[in-house]
C-alpha cells in the first residue's frame, strides 16, 4: 500500500483568462441504474426493480442531465431495451445505448438504432463497444483478438452509416461482414445518431480518431488526459476529418457540503467499496477478471493509483485500486464547489461531455443535479457572456490548498 501520496504541481493560476483548449459547452451524462443495490450496499436483486428505474431515469431527466448510459456485459440487461424505456418515460434525456458489435449484426444494429431514434424524436447515441476482456467476449462466442475486434467495430461502424442513409440497395462484401441488396434501410429521426468509441488502446485511438462522434475517457490526471485528448485529436486531422471528435470524461464524485466531510465520506466509503469488492459481491464483479486488467484504460487507472492518492485539484484514485478499476473508478473527491471546480479544469482541458456517477447512486444523482451542474453551468454561461473566467476554479482550490490535504490525509485506513 503506497503511503498517501500525493501528484500536484503548484497551484496554477486561475485568472480571468479562459484557456484555449477549454470546450464552449459542457454536457452532462449519468449511468443509469436499475435497482437499489451499489458497491457500498450490494443487496441481491432481481436485476430490475421497475419502480426504481423509473424514479432513477426521471431524477437525471429533472436533475438536468442531457444523457444516460445503458452499460452492456453478458450479464446485464439489454442496453437496446433499456434505452427504449428510457425513451418512453422521458422527454428529453438522450439515452446512450452500449453496443458490442459481436451480438448484433451491423444492420440489424443500425435498424435497432434508427428504431429508437425516430421512438424518441432523435435522442438515440451508440457507444461502440470493442471489447476489454477476452473472457468476457468468449461468453457470447466472440473470440477475436482485441485487434481484430477493433477493425471489426471500424467495418461495424461505415456500416451503421451506410444503412442510415444509402438511398439505394447496396451489397458489401467487407473483412466481417456481407450481404446483398441491402436497402434503404430505416432511418434515424432527422439527423445521423452520434457514434462514440470507448477504450484506450492503440487500436482504440485509430477507429475512433478516424471515425468516432465521440471520444470517451475515464477520469486521468489534467496532464496524462491532455496528452490522450491530443493523441486522438491528431489522428483525427491526419485522416482528414474537419470535425474533430467531441471528448467526454467519466469520474465518480463523492460530494459533501465541506471538502472535510467529503473527505471523511470518501474514507468511509472507499473501505466499504473494498469490502464489496473482495467479495465480489456487487453487481457482475463476479464476472470481471482477476489480475491486471486486459483493457488500457484500467491499466492506466492502476498505474495512477500506484503512483498517487491525489492528482491536481480533486482527482482521487484509491476507489480505483481498491476495485482493480474496473469501468469508471477514478474520483472527484470535495464541496459541490470543489468537485464543480475540478470540473472545469477537464472542460478547460477540452472535455465536452461529463459522465458523473456517485456511490450513493439515486441519492449523489440528486444531489449532483442540484449543487454541481447548475455550479459548472454559471460557469459556462459566464464565460459565454463575459469572455472571462468566473471565480469558482480560483475560489475553491482543493488539493492546491493545505487544508483540503490535511482532510485528504486524515481518516485516512
Ligand atoms: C465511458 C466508457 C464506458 C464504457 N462502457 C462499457 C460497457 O458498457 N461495457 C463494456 O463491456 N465496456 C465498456 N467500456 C470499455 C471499453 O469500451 C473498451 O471496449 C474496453 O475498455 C477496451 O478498451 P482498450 O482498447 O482500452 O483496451 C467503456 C469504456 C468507457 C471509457
Amino acid at each position: 500500500m503506497p503511503t498517501y501520496v500525493r501528484c500536484v504541481t503548484s497551484a496554477p493560476a486561475f485568472g480571468q483568462q479562459i484557456p484555449e483548449s477549454a470546450s464552449q459547452e459542457v454536457e452532462f451524462i449519468s449511468l443509469s441504474h436499475l435497482n437499489p443495490s451499489t458497491e457500498l450496499n450490494p443487496i441481491p436483486t432481481r436485476g430490475i426493480d421497475l419502480e426504481y428505474f423509473r424514479t432513477y431515469v426521471r431524477s437525471l431527466e429533472e436533475g438536468g442531465y442531457d444523457y444516460t448510459l445503458l452499460p452492456y456485459g453478458s450479464g446485464t440487461a439489454d442496453s437496446f431495451v433499456l434505452a427504449s424505456a428510457v425513451g418512453q418515460l422521458t422527454e428529453r434525456i438522450k439515452p446512450i445505448v452500449a453496443l458490442r458489435p459481436n451480438t448484433t449484426f451491423p444492420l440489424v444494429g443500425a435498424q435497432k438504432l434508427a428504431t429508437l431514434d425516430q421512438l424518441t424524436e432523435g435522442r438515440a447515441v451508440v457507444h461502440l463497444i470493442s471489447g476489454g476482456s477476452v473472457a468476457e467476449q468468449a461468453r457470447q462466442g466472440d473470440y477475436l483478438p482485441k485487434d481484430r475486434r477493433y477493425s471489426r467495430t471500424s467495418e461495424y461502424i461505415d456500416l451503421l452509416r451506410r444503412a442510415w442513409t444509402e438511398p439505394a440497395p447496396f451489397s458489401h462484401d467487407g473483412e466481417f461482414y456481407r450481404f446483398d441488396e441491402f436497402g434503404p434501410g430505416f432511418a434515424p429521426y432527422d439527423s445521423p445518431i452520434p457514434i462514440s468509441i470507448g477504450g484506450q488502446s492503440d487500436e482504440a485511438f485509430q477507429v475512433g480518431g478516424e471515425k468516432a462522434d465521440i471520444f470517451s475517457f475515464w477520469g486521468e490526471p489534467l496532464d496524462d488526459l491532455r496528452g490522450e485528448i491530443e493523441r486522438v485529436r491528431a489522428i483525427a486531422r491526419a485522416s482528414g476529418r474537419t470535425t474533430l471528435p467531441r471528448i467526454w470524461v467519466t469520474f465518480r464524485p463523492i460530494v459533501a457540503k465541506t471538502d472535510e466531510l467529503a473527505w471523511q465520506k470518501a474514507h468511509e466509503y472507499v473501505a466499504k467499496i473494498a469490502d464489496t469488492y473482495s467479495r465480489l459481491a456487487y453487481g457482475k464483479q463476479a464476472l470481471q477478471q482477476k489480475g491486471v486488467p486486459q483493457n488500457v484504460g484500467s491499466q492506466r487507472a492502476l498505474s495512477f493509483a500506484e503512483k498517487a492518492d491525489l492528482y491536481d485539484r480533486a482527482l482521487w484514485t484509491r476507489t480505483a485500486a481498491v476495485t482493480n478499476a474496473g469501468g469508471a473508478s477514478t474520483a472527484l473527491v470535495g464541496s459541490a464547489e470543489t468537485v464543480a471546480a475540478a470540473i472545469l479544469d477537464y472542460v478547460d482541458a477540452g472535455a465536452d461531455l461529463v459522465s458523473i456517477r456517485g456511490y450513493d447512486t439515486l441519492a449523489d444523482a440528486v444531489d449532483y443535479g442540484k449543487h454541481v451542474l447548475p455550479l459548472v453551468r454559471q460557469e459556462i454561461a459566464h464565460r459565454k457572456a463575459t469572455g472571462r473566467r468566473g471565480t469558482l476554479q480560483a475560489e475553491h482550490l482543493g488539493n492546491y490548498a493545505e487544508d483540503y490535504r490535511r482532510y485528504a490525509t486524515a481518516g485516512r485506513a
